[in-house]
């Protein structure tokens, strides 16, 4: 892997990193991306399974879905992209790790500054009083959970299309971005705002800016600096640099 000397130097200098991470990162570890042939997206609607609309009409469809995502996710462990950045957190001042991701899979390799933009599986609220509940069982017979305080709804804690992101969780994200030397952007396809302005406000903001993706994306042009590949490979690269 040819690695720039800017990024070298970098890597081994510079005491404030923000990350953006995307589906990819997850692709090693069996979670399934969601655009490219073999995508989610490829086979579900999620028209049908990641809208507010859609679950009012059909939640039992979209818990359904949710609790089978969950499942894959609990049989899966992190990978080293995953261990790689928990490891750099450690290492790094000012780390800061956004994440598009709601599979808890950073958290459980031990990052613990980590942005969620678009929720987290293992999180539920009510939508009627808005009680947040953990480890939400939905089975045969409770195939919709509903609040034990006001018998309301319970929805995964996901954000889905057309919602607002959690309150000040991107404002944080955009700061981090704003005042970072190195921005990395991880496993994404770039096509989803506002996470993929992030790395686009880093750049303006002077940050050297390295994208590590399967494949070229959306935003290949804009980035100083692309390494194509596999992140559960790269990303060990990265911290040996950093460790030596
Ligand atoms: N290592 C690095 N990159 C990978 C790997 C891997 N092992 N496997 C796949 N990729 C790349 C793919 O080439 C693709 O460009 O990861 C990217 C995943 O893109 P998407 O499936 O579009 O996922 P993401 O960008 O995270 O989607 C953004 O869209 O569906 C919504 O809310 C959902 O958070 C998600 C958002």
């Amino acid at each position: 892997m040819n690695i720039s000397h800017k990024l070298r130097s970098l890597l081994q200098n510079t005491e404030s990193i923000c990350v953006l991470t995307g589906a990819g990162i997850s692709a090693e570890s069996g979670v399934e991306t969601f655009r490219g042939s073999n995508g989610l997206w490829s086979k579900l609607k999620p028209e049908e399974l990641a809208n507010f609309d859609a679950f009012m009409r059909n939640p039992e469809l979209v818990w359904e879905w949710y609790n089978y995502r969950k499942e894959i996710i609990h049989h899966v462990k992190p990978n080293p992209a995953h261990f790689a950045l928990a490891r750099l957190q450690e290492m790094v001042k000012d780390f800061t790790l956004v994440t598009q991701n709601v599979d808890n899979l950073h958290r459980r390799a031990g990052s613990t500054n980590v942005l969620e933009l678009h929720g987290n599986i293992e999180r539920s609220y009510c939508i009627g009083c808005g009680k947040f509940v953990a480890n939400v069982e939905v089975s045969l017979e409770n195939k919709v959970p509903h609040c034990q305080s006001c018998n309301g709804i319970i929805r995964p804690d996901i954000v889905w299309f057309g919602e607002m992101l959690p309150e000040g969780v991107f404002e944080a994200a955009t700061e981090a971005a704003d005042r970072c030397e190195l921005f990395l952007t991880i496993g994404t396809s770039a096509v989803v705002y506002p996470a993929a302005n992030l790395p686009i406000t880093a750049r303006k903001h002077g940050a050297y800016v390295v994208e590590i993706n399967l494949e070229r994306t959306e935003i290949s042009h804009t980035v100083h600096e692309t390494l194509l590949g596999k992140a559960g490979e790269i990303l060990p690269q990265l911290l040996k640099i950093k460790e030596e």
